[in-house]
């Protein structure tokens, strides 16, 4: 899979533009507030019609327009397609060759993208929403279905929860169960099959970046299971009749604090380095560590499973990590051979990345313009 060209039209702060990016890396330079990050959100947007770090789409629709659009082309097992996706204030559309895509799995089709930024690098030290989300993320890239899944257990969760809080009747939130349950034994199957793909990847990966003697371990399992089940091993329909189990005995707990507390939503990832918790004891560059070996996991998985590398894109990540680290992902990214969009303040720090395809740009005010540069030059 190779991205040909991209274009936005009213997308955040970005002059309507239209460019052909490099098959390796394409770095993008500017100065805070100029709209790099914009940039890649548009791509992520397009790639996975979910938000990089938007809390609603219609954030992403320049102000005082009334939509905005993104456009791809992309090569797909020699073929061209090209992806849309264009969004207004109640929603988004997504569209293939011009068409309104009528799948998700039509629209996804061979597609796939990494995102590394900064808000990654806090995963850690930060709340199990923050690692739900980045778990789930690296769910959905490889199982593109997940995407109406958890939506539609977002939804049931909401309903049941409404009801809890009103106070309904015992027998109005009991109809929902069954529902929520059939859903959240989804996602956790789906999570499973996530986990039992990266651990291993990811843990090799750590002790190639993380210059640590101690072993670095991710675990997830539900929150609240209860006893006799093992979870590594437990069906679908096992799950389900579980989290109904847990539902009922939980009850009356969770009327009491208006929330439903089990489920895929009440998760969190045990990440451990030498068998401590790493959220308390370790330090910010081992953190850094540890997530920059999940994403060189999620991209060795996904080349396994897809039989390509996706597209990376990494949102000034170069300044957060130590030379070191910073060294090793840049190297990696060269020897990958992905397709990569990098942004910067500091062109010398991407500057291994780079090679002789590489595309510059520089980005002022929400305009782009490609910059010509010798393969050595810096700046
Ligand atoms: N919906 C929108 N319409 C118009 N402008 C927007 C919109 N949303 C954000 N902006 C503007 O986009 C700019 C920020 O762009 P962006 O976050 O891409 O900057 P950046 O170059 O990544 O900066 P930094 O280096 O600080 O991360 C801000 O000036 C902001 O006001
Ligand atoms: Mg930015």
């Amino acid at each position: 899979m190779k991205l040909l060209s991209l274009s936005y039209e009213r997308f955040r702060n970005l002059e309507p533009v239209s460019f052909e990016p490099s098959p390796h890396a394409t770095i993008a330079v500017g100065e805070n507030g100029q709209g790099k990050t914009n940039l890649l959100e548009g791509l992520y947007l397009l790639a996975t019609l979910k938000p990089l770090r938007a809390n609603r789409l219609s954030e992403l629709i320049r102000f005082g327009s009334p939509s905005a659009k993104v456009t791809g082309r992309f090569l797909i097992n020699g073929a061209e397609r090209e992806i849309s996706v264009e969004i207004i204030p109640g929603g988004r559309t997504a569209f293939v060759d011009g068409k309104r895509a009528g799948s998700l799995d039509a629209y996804f089709g061979g597609v796939s993208v990494v995102a590394f930024t900064p808000d990654d690098l806090s995963v850690v030290k930060g709340g199990p929403d923050g690692r739900r989300a980045f778990l789930d993320r690296s769910v959905f890239n490889v199982q593109p279905a997940y995407l109406d899944e958890s939506r539609e257990y977002a939804r049931a969760l909401k309903n049941r929860n409404k009801l809890l809080k009103d106070h309904a009747p015992m027998s109005h939130l009991q109809a929902w169960d069954a529902t929520l349950a059939k859903l959240g034994a989804k996602l956790w199957v789906r999570r499973r099959a996530l986990m039992t793909a990266l651990v291993e990847r990811a843990r090799a990966s750590f002790q190639r970046i993380g210059r640590s003697p101690l072993e670095a371990q991710w675990h997830y399992e539900p929150a609240h299971l209860g006893e006799g089940i093992d979870f590594s091993a437990a069906s679908e329909a096992e799950l389900t009749e579980r989290m109904l189990e847990r539902l009922d005995a939980r009850l009356t707990r969770d009327v009491e604090r208006g929330f439903t507390s089990v489920g895929p939503h009440a998760d969190d990832v045990e990440i451990t380095l030498g068998d401590k918790p790493a959220r308390a004891f370790a330090s910010q560059g081992q953190c850094r560590a540890l997530v920059l070996a999940w994403k060189v996991a999620e991209i060795e998985n996904l080349q396994q499973a897809n039989g390509f590398l996706p597209l990376l894109l990494l949102d000034d990540v170069s300044s957060e990590l130590d030379p070191e680290r910073n060294a090793f992902l840049m190297g990696y990214l060269a020897d990958s051979g992905a397709q990569t969009l990098l942004t910067t303040t500091d062109a010398a720090l991407v500057q291994r990345a780079a090679g002789a395809d590489t595309k510059w740009f520089r980005v002022r005010a929400g305009t782009l313009t490609e910059e010509f540069r010798s393969a050595s030059s810096t700046g």
